[in-house]
């Protein structure tokens, strides 16, 4: 059993000629890819990832979180983009759907907090409030090291641990997860003595998943990283490996270009598992700062079914038609709950009467995709077999791979990501940062 792709309702939408011709090009772009000879390939380094890492350092992980389990009651893991979403994705996937508040029995692990991912002084404050005088450790993640949002972040939580611990105790419960050899964080780390990981240079934040990145508190969490890692080398195997007919990355690659170039511009990502939520954020970075650049790429958007078919439902069936929506099918439950019967049946349910929630939930899925379809939204699949490391691992590869190959597809460069400068340039000039004295003043004359 393996992840894989069903395009069994596109054929009111994609005739087989087309398939054959796109077939041509996915064929030319993934050889690019494989080859390492296309643009941005530089940024390869997560290709190999699977079976290329650097075992000492895995090691090193899994010592650290054993540390970790066993000193702290919470982790604060601060982040963001590339340095935030993999993480949590897999924990929030993998994990219990109420991890930091179900009871320690249950839980087993330390409680994990994301922070740096925004500027709120609400949430940091709260989150203060969260941890107390609780005892804590806080891996900070950012690649450059200089990101400011994860910085703020560590400045204030560095202070509250050095106070409670003293420097030196505080040093041993701070984990950097940064560049081998540059940026701020590296040099802090190196004069306090922090227990560092390596963000490898030829691997770009929202491929890192797999690296120090994701896998520390990933391992925290309790999940396992070998299955994580062994199902990202089985989704190797096969994206490396495999004609188009039984490449299913590629074929993902194929098929949503060619619905871009009927217009379906904005592609929406729906799930039926709410512990999919993140894997929707991290997959719409992979996307989105992969292939929206140039003026072109398809908007990646992301719904939480059926959470959101009371919301966003009416748009999707008839709304604007420039979607297509790309449903994320847990195949087999994790949980089975059975529906009993009731003797008043008021509610009209005792037809469902031995049936499980994940029966209802399935046949509400088939039932809205084929409402979908009829509303002309073309409809793609990704069958997940079970929610497990294993089959994550596999889904986290496939998806980047597809990436890759789709960006060159697109015509663009995947693996760069120059629009992101653009928020900061005006930031730090309105921050007033030496050296953006010229700008500053243009800017607030514009504000
Ligand atoms: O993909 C990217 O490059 C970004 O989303 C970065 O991951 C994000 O800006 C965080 O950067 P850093 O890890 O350097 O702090």
């Amino acid at each position: 059993e393996h992840v894989t792709l069903d395009v069994s309702k596109l054929t009111s939408f994609v005739r087989d000629e087309e398939v054959d011709h796109i077939k041509i090009q996915t064929e030319t772009a993934a050889d690019l890819l494989k080859s390492k000879e296309g643009a941005g390939n530089d940024f390869l380094g997560w290709m190999d990832l699977p079976v290329d890492y650097d075992r000492e350092e895995f090691a090193r992980i899994k010592a650290a979180a054993d540390k970790i389990q066993s000193d702290s009651q919470v982790l604060i893991v601060i982040g963001i983009g590339g340095s935030y979403l993999g993480a949590r994705a897999a924990i929030e996937f993998l994990r219990h759907s109420f991890y930091n508040n179900v009871s320690k029995e249950i839980r087993k692990t330390p409680e994990i907090y994301f922070v740096g991912n925004n500027i709120s002084a609400t949430y940091m404050k709260h989150l203060m409030d969260v941890i107390g005088e609780r005892d804590f450790s806080i891996n900070v993640i950012s690649k450059s090291g200089t990101t400011t949002e994860p910085a703020i972040a560590f400045r204030i939580l560095k202070k509250k641990l050095e106070k409670k611990y003293g420097d030196s105790e505080a040093a041993k419960r701070i984990y950097a997860t940064t560049d081998r050899a540059k940026g701020a964080l590296k040099v802090l780390a190196t004069e306090k003595g922090y227990e560092t990981f390596v963000v490898p240079d030829d691997v770009g934040g929202r491929f890192s998943v797999l690296t120090a990145v994701g896998l520390l508190p990933i391992a925290v969490s309790g999940a396992d990283i070998d299955e994580l890692m062994k199902g990202a080398q089985a989704g190797r195997e096969l994206a490396l490996k495999e004609e188009f007919k039984n490449n299913e990355a590629m074929k993902y690659a194929a098929y949503r270009n060619l619905l871009l170039r009927k217009g379906k511009q904005v592609e929406i990502l729906a799930n039926y598992e709410p512990s999919c939520h993140y894997i929707s954020e991290w997959w719409k970075q992979l996307y989105g700062e992969s292939e929206g650049k140039d003026q072109k790429g398809i908007f990646p958007a992301a719904v939480d079914l059926t959470t959101d078919l009371h919301s966003m439902g009416q748009y999707i069936q008839d709304g604007g038609r420039f979607l297509f929506e790309t449903v994320i099918n847990i195949e087999e439950s994790r949980e089975t709950i059975t529906i009993e019967e009731e003797e008043s049946d008021l509610d009209g349910l005792n037809y469902l009467t031995g049936k499980t929630m994940d029966f209802v939930n399935k046949n509400a899925m088939n039932g809205t995709i084929l409402a979908h379809t009829d509303g002309k939204v073309p409809n793609l699949m990704i069958k997940v077999p079970k929610q497990n490391e294993y089959y994550l691992g596999e889904l986290f590869y496939f998806f980047e791979f597809a990436c890759g190959v789709s960006g060159y597809l697109l015509g663009v460069n995947p693996f760069n990501q120059p629009g992101v400068e653009s928020y900061k340039k005006n930031m730090f000039a309105l921050l007033g940062k030496p050296g953006y004295e010229r700008e500053r003043e243009e800017l607030l004359r514009r504000l």
